[in-house]
């Protein structure tokens, strides 16, 4: 992802303070009542520029979305499509997530969205990939027993790790797709760069993992 410094980007951002969450520690546990309702969490994990999260957002109003991802610049473009949209069922996070386990409790999040997330492609720096297996037991510990991982990604090497890590850890995958818009799969909700990629003639792959 090409990143610029967007000048004041973070001022912004903390005009918004309910849509934009700085503190998430404070809130572990007790995300229900910050949306104020008991509906299901679901979290995309590296959120972009948003397209994914906020158009699950509008799909979905019965389910609460959280969207984390560690850049300022990108997070921006996030938040204004929320408040262009006037949604409710939607927060960010602008944090790394490998402090998940910091913000949420077990059982508080039913599933972790991972889309086109960084490939890493040098082996000594696989511990990065958001399915490596220092993530996923992040996950574990805040799902309850039955919680998914859905990931999308055009990266072959990516998938195929992500295929082995996540078997590994006890999950089920299920809905596995090597051409996702040839799947016939419906009311599939694209990221930036699953539009980007599939354009070029890419194709995007997919998987739902579910923990046994
Ligand atoms: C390749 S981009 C994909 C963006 C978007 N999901 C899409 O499909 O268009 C990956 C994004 O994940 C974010 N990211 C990577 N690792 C992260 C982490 N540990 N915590 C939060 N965000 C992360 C990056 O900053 C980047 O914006």
């Amino acid at each position: 992802m090409r990143l610029r410094n967007k000048p004041g980007a973070m001022d912004r951002i903390k005009q918004f303070p309910n849509l934009v969450i700085d503190k998430p520690e404070a809130l572990k546990g007790l995300w229900k009542k910050q949306f104020n309702n008991y509906n299901p969490i679901n979290i995309e994990i590296g959120t972009g520029r948003g397209d994914f999260i906020v158009g699950m957002a509008k799909l979905h109003p019965q389910v609460n979305f959280i969207g984390i991802e560690k850049y300022t610049s990108v997070i921006i473009d996030a938040m204004e499509k929320v408040i262009e949209e006037g949604l409710t069922n939607i927060v960010f996070l602008n944090k790394d997530a490998d402090k998940l386990t910091e913000y949420f409790e077990k059982n508080e999040v039913g599933r972790v969205y991972l889309n086109f997330s960084d490939p890493w492609p040098k082996s000594r720096h696989h511990k990065r990939r958001l399915t490596h297996k220092n993530f996923l037991d992040k996950y574990k510990l805040i799902m309850p027993d039955n919680g998914e991982v859905h990931f999308k990604t055009d990266n072959v090497n990516l998938f195929e790790f992500s295929l082995q890590s996540l078997s590994e850890e006890n999950f089920i995958l299920q809905n596995i797709s090597l051409d996702l818009h040839n799947s016939g799969i419906k009311n599939n909700v694209m990221t930036e760069y699953e539009r980007k990629f599939s354009e070029k003639g890419q194709k995007i792959m997919r998987l739902e993992a579910k923990l046994k």
